[in-house]
């Protein structure tokens, strides 16, 4: 099982920049040219939050235009620049988009043929840049970790559930990560956590599973640790995330950086009779 992670595109209207500098649609529309080619092609590709730029309509309608005949099934969840009402309505059949009393919050799990279930959790709070995990959300991850025990599990979100050291990021936290480390201590069919929200590649050890944090469509985040360390962004070329489930129900993950995507060669020094062999 292949799966692309994509997070962060942050596309605006027609005419912006997002953050004044970055042409983002230019860089989804770059990251899905290079997932079209790609041999093989992914199962499913997941979005982790952040479509939008700023809550506009019209990005989740140029998302949908772009990312018309694709051919690989996607999921989404939402990110703190996103609106849930506006995904809603522009992806009506996607899963979790029905509301129901008492949650309001978008989170699925998709349990088709793949070996490993996905589930999207939803850390957008509609007041706040910053995230939150409440007794609601994680009652509802809770039941639905029960109801799979023995399936591999990734689970996909925006916020990421620990700091960073970026304490410019570290600000826009997320609230509820005891509670949730509760949750997945219950629950050891969890084999991955993927999130987006820092602009940066990122991984530790959560509650005891690999989580890690890809690095953004859009622009990168600087490098700050601590309290002097740099602050805003720097303008790179887009990259994506590839998480490939081995026959030793591993994830390996690779992140792609399309800067240096300008062809493919072959090693000088190796042995040719090695790569026919593959
Ligand atoms: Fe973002």
């Amino acid at each position: 099982m292949l799966i692309a992670q994509i997070t962060d595109i942050h596309l605006t209207p027609n005419g912006v920049f997002a953050q004044g500098k970055a042409n983002t649609e230019q860089q989804f529309a770059q990251v899905l040219a290079a997932i079209k080619q790609l041999k093989p092609q992914p199962d499913v590709l997941l979005f982790t939050g952040d479509i939008a730029d700023n809550k506009q309509p019209v990005a989740y309608e140029k998302f949908r235009k772009m990312i018309a005949g694709i051919g690989i099934p996607y999921y989404l969840i939402p990110g703190n620049h996103d609106d849930r009402t506006m995904l809603r309505a522009a992806f009506p059949d996607h899963p979790g988009m029905s509301a129901r009393p008492g949650q309001d919050f978008i989170q699925y799990a998709i349990d088709e043929d793949f070996p490993v279930r996905l589930i999207g959790l939803d850390t957008h709070r509609p007041d706040n840049d910053k995230g939150d995990l409440s007794a609601e959300k994680l009652a509802w991850l809770e039941e639905a970790l029960s109801e799979q025990p023995d399936k591999p599990t990734l689970i996909f979100m925006h916020h990421p559930p620990f700091l960073t050291g970026i304490d410019e990021m570290d600000y826009y936290n997320l609230a509820g990560t005891e509670a949730f480390a509760d949750v997945l201590s219950r629950h050891k069919q969890v084999v991955r956590i993927i999130c987006g929200h820092v602009h940066r590649s990122i991984q530790t050890v959560f509650a005891g599973v690999l989580t890690s944090i890809a690095p953004a469509c859009a622009f990168t985040q600087a490098l700050g640790l601590g309290p002097d360390g740099a602050q805003g962004f720097i303008l790179e070329a887009p990259k994506y995330e590839l998480h490939l489930w081995n026959d030793r129900d591993n994830f390996i993950s690779h992140t792609v950086n399309l800067e240096y995507n300008s062809g493919a060669f072959a090693y000088p020094t190796h042995d040719a009779g090695f790569i026919s062999k593959q």
